[in-house]
């Protein structure tokens, strides 16, 4: 790790504690202080047109931490360890939906004809799903085009313009897996909303494989230095780990695997709808700064607020 980056995160990782000392001083000196205020809705506003300039780059403007053409075998390493032998168990009928897929290069190797060199493909006895890409922005290429021709029969498809949120139920279907590496769960300033949206695709038994960088770790063991990305906290302003958020939600069963060794962290999550009455906990948003992905605060709402 670079030292400018390094003093950048400690920094990060420090401020929120000095901005209490300053505050606790401030208030033994009776001058009222209190937490500066939170960037307002009208911010987060300018911040999402950035991002949508991050959407939208071509060529030599991408951003180089922006990674639209992860392989199979990337998802795999990312995913939950459960996700290859799940889409292998599958038949033909069943179907897949990558949300956040860029390329669309993960459901191409999935898809590789039969002659190409050996490389895991996770499909089962049952032949392989059928495969839906989703991305804001296209970002198709001329080897998907081919092989979405030669394969005829939608067999695989690809969904751009809108986000998630913008289908209805009728457009999508349902689906057996749904599967998400760095697109709308770590990228969108409505969590809440966005997962709400996720289950509701999934059929019962169906399981929503994602993943989330620098988030406070299920076992604990990030390193101390860690520059969180996505935070929650709860009414009273303490951290609340997104696996903890997750396994709110009814209707659902919750396993996350953490990854600590990851630079930065990662937490794999594996979450499996087991019947139709899905409520998510609704998170309001704190904080949102345009980036790959972007830095992200929510906070726990109560219902009744
Ligand atoms: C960094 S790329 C990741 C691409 C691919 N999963 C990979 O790992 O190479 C982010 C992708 O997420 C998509 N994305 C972000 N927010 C989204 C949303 N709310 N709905 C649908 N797609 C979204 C972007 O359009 C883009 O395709």
């Amino acid at each position: 790790m670079g030292s400018a980056n390094g003093l950048l995160k400690g920094w990060k990782t420090a401020g929120p504690r000095l901005m209490i000392l300053i505050i606790i001083v401030l208030q033994a000196l009776g001058l009222g202080a209190s937490w500066p205020q939170e960037p307002t809705q009208p911010r987060i506003d300018e911040e999402i047109t950035k991002q949508e300039k991050i959407y939208r780059s071509q060529g030599a403007d991408v951003p180089s931490g922006y990674v639209t053409g992860r392989a199979l075998s990337d998802y795999l390493e990312l995913l939950s360890s459960s996700f290859c032998d799940a889409l292998g168990t599958l038949s033909s009928s069943d179907r897949w939906l990558d949300i956040g897929a860029g390329s669309g290069q993960a459901i191409l190797d999935y898809y590789a004809p039969e002659d190409a060199p050996p490389a895991q493909k996770c499909a089962g006895a049952g032949g392989k799903v059928r495969a839906v890409a989703m991305s804001i922005e296209d970002r198709r290429t001329d080897k998907w085009q081919q092989r979405a021709a030669s394969l005829g029969d939608e067999r695989i498809r690809y969904l751009s313009g809108k986000r998630l949120r913008q289908y209805s139920a009728e457009e999508l279907g349902k689906f057996q897996i749904i599967t998400d590496v760095y697109g709308g769960f770590s990228y969108t300033e409505d969590l809440s909303v966005f997962m709400e949206k996720t289950l509701s695709l999934l059929d019962i038994g169906g399981v929503f494989y994602t993943l989330a960088q620098g988030v406070h770790l299920e076992d604990g063991k990030e390193k101390p230095n860690t520059w969180y990305l996505t935070e929650l906290v709860d009414a009273a302003g303490r951290d609340v780990k997104v696996c903890s958020w997750l396994k709110k939600t009814t209707c659902v069963k919750v396993s996350c695997e953490s990854k600590a060794d990851w630079r930065p962290p990662i937490e794999a999550f594996h979450v499996q709808k087991i019947c139709n009455d899905v409520t998510v906990p609704p998170l309001e948003p704190l904080h949102y700064q345009a980036g790959t992905p972007p830095e992200r605060r929510f906070k726990l709402v109560n219902r009744a607020e």
